[in-house]
């Protein structure tokens, strides 16, 4: 998730950006860079790696100028070099642009910009609006900003400046956030309020499609049309460790509620209007259909998710699918056929294990897809192909938004695997799209009722023993709630398939033992009853998740907590998000700090 900030006023301009991007550090990012202008006219200066080698950079000059722009970015399009970082500039080096954000059709626009002679300098899709706005000038910023925005789609929060109106900066935003800071003699712009609370704590939050212009003495505001608008200042009173986390108390619950806007992302770029599946940005043509079977391995978290790929794989695809922990499949002798697909998942693409699972699998021969969140990862620069999952960083050592849109590509590539392979009829796969569509809003609208976990976790946080059962791809989010339960609160947790419960972990079961059923496969409702009757009557406490509207397990359960109904497939990504909540709040209701579990690091690059 990259940082925008900008300031115009009557200090130097490059401090202040340098200042305002520290404070945006906690987004994570991979380079960064300013553009100020100044008596030498529009200066950029811009370098990959940490904000350090940046103002090594700059150390050894002056740049002038009370008017700039500055950005720290975390790459999507275009891997992180000195050349992709922003700002971007037109042809002429009079405009920048800073961008957070995906701008989904930037493929056309680029063409449509190469078409009339315009030599790109970098890979992402921020250039084009750059050239574009370019292209829409006649002397007035923000009238060709608004032209830009009449071409554009997808998600940008925008910052712009131009030579020819020194003094200015234009930024507007959509589902990408964006704040004004208004100061004395000085007004700022930035992705969030830590980066302007040393400056001012006077601001306006800008909403989708609005535009400020700020020069040094006031602010204007216009709609997306380019109306003259009144906005209300807020006043800040949150501490600058609050701000970073964007008034949540932990960077968890942050991420949990971030999910809905992460899922958007993931899917949106994927699906054309038509509403079909378009994974030719990674490349998964033609000759991957002729796999006979597709591989998945993975660690921890990314591991569950390969165990709903296998189902939803199986299920959508109609192709076999083993699934594998990494540091299991390196040390077996697995059996490779030249026509296998593997899938390699991963958040952070640095995961030791996974790597050498990911490398085995590529000297055998076979093909690898990647899922990984960080652009120009080890895992993403070495896979054949990788479905980058924009989840942005996930800082909480728990993962939870990976998770769930990892779950999203999975989906994704099923979906047109299955089309590829003639497994799924036009209407069938138009009809998964189409609930896939769904699935933010739904995992929105079980995020509003977050209060009824947080108190079921006031009331069972103490438990000493946790169980998560679950029948096909209940199962696996079984496995995936109680890593996140055993991981943040301690409480010892195990996931069992519910027809596994006869087989052993019944005997564990007495009146200490929290048991929850996730219970979203309708087929399998009265097994799943007969379970939890099993259980209840060694004494556990049950709380079963299901479908709004659902009264199967009221007589059994000692609680429910409900999801949007979904189709069997796809409930993973709804039905883990209360298990995310639930151990938050027991983490919180036992004085742990969710972000900084004993014993574990967020990223574990060694064996
Ligand atoms: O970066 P990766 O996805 O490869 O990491 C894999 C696991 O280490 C990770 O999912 C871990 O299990 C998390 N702490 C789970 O919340």
């Amino acid at each position: 998730m990259c940082g925008i900030v900008g300031y115009v006023g009557d200090r130097d301009a490059t401090p202040v950006l340098v200042n305002a991007l520290r404070k945006l550090e906690y987004r994570g990012y991979d380079s960064a860079g300013i553009a100020v202008i100044g008596p030498e006219g529009l200066v950029v200066r811009k370098a990959k790696g940490a904000l350090r080698r940046l103002e090594e950079l700059i150390a050894t000059e002056t740049i002038r100028g009370s008017c700039g722009i500055g950005h720290t970015r975390w790459a999507t399009h275009g891997e992180p070099s000195d050349v992709n970082s922003h700002p971007h500039t037109d042809v002429s080096g009079r405009i920048a642009v800073v961008h957070n954000g995906i701008i989904e059709n930037h493929a056309k626009l680029r063409a449509w910009l190469e078409g009339r002679g315009v030599a790109f300098r970098s890979q992402t899709d921020t250039e084009v609006i750059a050239h574009l706005v370019d292209h829409h000038y006649e002397g007035d910023l923000l009238k060709a900003v608004v032209a830009v925005m009449g071409r554009i789609e997808g998600s940008y929060a925008l910052a712009v400046v131009c030579e020819d109106e020194p003094g200015k900066i234009v930024a507007v935003r959509k589902d990408s956030p964006l704040v004004v800071g208004l100061g004395k003699a000085e007004n700022l712009i930035a992705s969030d309020v830590p980066a302007l609370l040393e400056y001012t704590r006077e601001v306006v939050y800008l909403e989708d499609k609005e535009i400020a212009v700020l020069t040094r003495d006031r602010v204007d505001f216009f709609d997306g049309a380019g109306e003259r608008l009144s906005k209300k200042p807020s006043h800040v009173d949150w501490d600058v460790a609050a701000a970073e986390k964007g008034g949540f108390e932990h960077f968890m619950l942050k991420e949990i509620h971030e999910q809905p806007k992460a899922l958007t992302d993931t899917f949106r770029a994927r699906v054309d209007g038509d509403g079909k599946v378009n994974l030719s940005e990674i490349g998964l043509d033609e000759s991957w259909a002729r796999a006979r079977r597709v591989v998945i391995t993975a660690c921890g978290t990314a591991w569950h998710a390969g165990v709903v790929a296998k189902y939803a794989f199986e299920r959508i695809a109609r192709i076999p699918v083993d699934v594998d922990i990494a540091s299991e499949f390196r040390y077996r002798s697995p059996l490779f056929d030249p026509s296998d697909i593997f899938i390699i998942i991963s958040q952070s693409g640095e995961t030791a294990d996974t790597l050498a699972a990911m490398r085995m699998a590529r000297s055998s021969g076979a093909r690898v897809i990647a899922i990984t969140n960080v652009v120009g990862s080890t895992l993403a620069r070495e896979a054949d192909l990788v479905m980058y999952t924009w989840a942005g960083p996930e800082i909480a050592v728990a993962s939870t938004k990976a998770f769930t849109t990892q779950l999203m590509c999975v989906y994704l590539i099923a979906i047109r695997l299955a089309a590829l392979r003639g497994a799924l009829a036009d209407a069938d796969a138009a009809r998964l799209v189409g609930e896939l569509s769904r699935l933010p809003d739904s995992a929105r609208a079980i995020l509003d009722r977050q209060a009824e976990i947080q108190r079921f976790a006031s009331q069972s946080f103490n438990k000493s023993k946790a169980f998560f059962m679950g029948r096909l791809f209940d199962y696996a989010i079984s496995l995936e709630s109680a890593l996140k339960l055993k991981e943040i609160s301690y409480t010892h947790s195990e996931a069992f398939a519910a027809g596994e419960l006869k087989h052993g972990p019944i005997a564990l079961v007495d009146d200490s033992t929290l048991v929850v059923a996730i219970c979203t496969q309708r087929e399998l409702f009265d097994k799943m009853d007969s379970n939890i009757k099993e259980v209840k009557a060694r004494g556990a406490t049950v709380l079963v998740v299901t479908f709004d509207g659902e009264s199967y397990f009221d007589a059994t359960a000692d609680a429910v907590f409900r999801v949007p109904e979904a189709p069997g497939e796809l409930t993973p990504i709804l039905s883990v998000i209360p298990c995310q909540l639930y151990a938050y709040y027991c983490a919180i209701q036992r004085g742990l700090d969710p972000d900084k579990p004993r014993n574990l690091a967020k990223s574990v690059t060694v064996e």
